[in-house]
């Protein structure tokens, strides 16, 4: 993409001329999902309609905050409630692949159903060209399916379309500003959300407690960010582990399990470095998580290998 303003025309033309009937669109609250709803809207009018589901699986206030977005940038988006439906989709399953089978199909499942409400034959969903790209759609092996890829049923009864398909994370950026998106900067979380930071089993206590892992990493992180101590990294989460370690509360042993910590560098997800995190940023966050969580996480630890040999995500 040379130039975003072309690019946004160009692809308003297209959706116009790829949905002669009714939409929705897929938004996440995420940059790139945010770009195609905008996209989308602008294109077909009424005839679009955004959905932000409740998956249960997003971190901590973010539905709050996406509900505020959208009503702020006057993006008309249905909040669809549906923790169960994931919940259970997702019980006693651990395998990383299988996680996002079933994520990508209970989405579907929900989209359809919002769909027919609406009376739309088209889903249009934020892809961009890493997510195919690793999903097996131009490497011979396929890294992982991300959820809104490879995720999607056979048996779909909604025709995709895909305006950012062709995309980079930079650009997407660069677009991103183009379109008055705010925080354009912000770090990507992916589309299955906290299930893929739950390695193991995904209960209702595991993601909780993966979620208040997170939002302690992501507060320290961006307090120093914000007092200029620490350039803006591209990611930085908690991962909890299913790993059950010893540890002491108080006079008692506990028995908790253990959580990494990853911080990283990238400028588009398919290459990343482990970022040499300051001590004093880390010991911050170990303490808080282990004291906040007492009892159920004995253990941090810093994750420092880089991408590859391994993924930025855990699973
Ligand atoms: P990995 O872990 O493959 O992540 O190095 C590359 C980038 O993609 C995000 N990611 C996903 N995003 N659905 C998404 O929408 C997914 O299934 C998914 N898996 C990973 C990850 O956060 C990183 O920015």
């Amino acid at each position: 993409m040379r130039d975003p303003a072309e690019f946004h025309r160009a692809a308003v033309e297209r959706l116009r001329a790829e949905v002669p009937g009714r939409a929705v669109v897929a938004a996440s609250g995420g940059i790139d999902s945010t770009e195609a709803a905008l996209l989308t809207q602008e294109a077909l009018g009424d005839r679009a309609r955004a959905l932000f589901v409740d998956t249960g699986l997003l971190r901590a206030g973010e539905v709050e905050r996406v509900e505020r977005f959208f009503s702020e940038s006057h993006l008309g988006a249905t909040v669809v409630p549906a923790r169960d439906r994931f919940l259970s989709a997702l019980s006693g399953v651990v395998d990383p692949e299988e996680k996002r089978r079933r994520i990508g199909e209970a989405f579907v499942r929900v989209f359809e159903a919002e769909a027919a409400k609406f009376g739309a034959d088209v889903l249009v969903q934020g892809t961009i060209a890493p997510d195919w790209i690793e999903s097996g759609g131009a490497l011979r092996d396929t890294i992982k399916t991300h959820h809104n890829v490879g995720g999607l049923p056979k048996d779909l009864a909604l025709r995709i379309v895909e305006p950012l398909r062709d995309l980079y994370k930079d650009e997407v950026r660069l677009l991103a500003r183009h379109l008055g998106i705010p925080d354009p900067d912000r770090q990507p979380f992916p589309g299955p959300g906290l299930a893929v930071r739950v390695s193991g089993p995904v209960t209702p206590e595991r993601v909780e407690v993966a979620r208040r892992a997170n939002a302690i990493v992501e507060e320290e992180v961006e307090r120093r960010v914000a007092a200029g101590t620490l350039p803006r990294p591209w990611q930085y989460f908690a991962v909890l582990l299913p790993v059950r370690t010893v540890g002491v509360a108080g006079d008692n042993r506990v028995y908790g399990e253990a959580v990494s910590v990853r911080i990283v560098e990238s400028t588009d997800a398919m290459t990343a470095t482990a970022v040499a995190a300051p001590t004093e940023l880390l010991r911050t966050i170990a303490e808080r998580i282990t004291r906040d969580l007492t009892g159920r996480v004995t253990r941090v630890l810093y994750d420092v290998t880089d991408k590859p040999p391994a993924t930025i995500e855990w699973e």
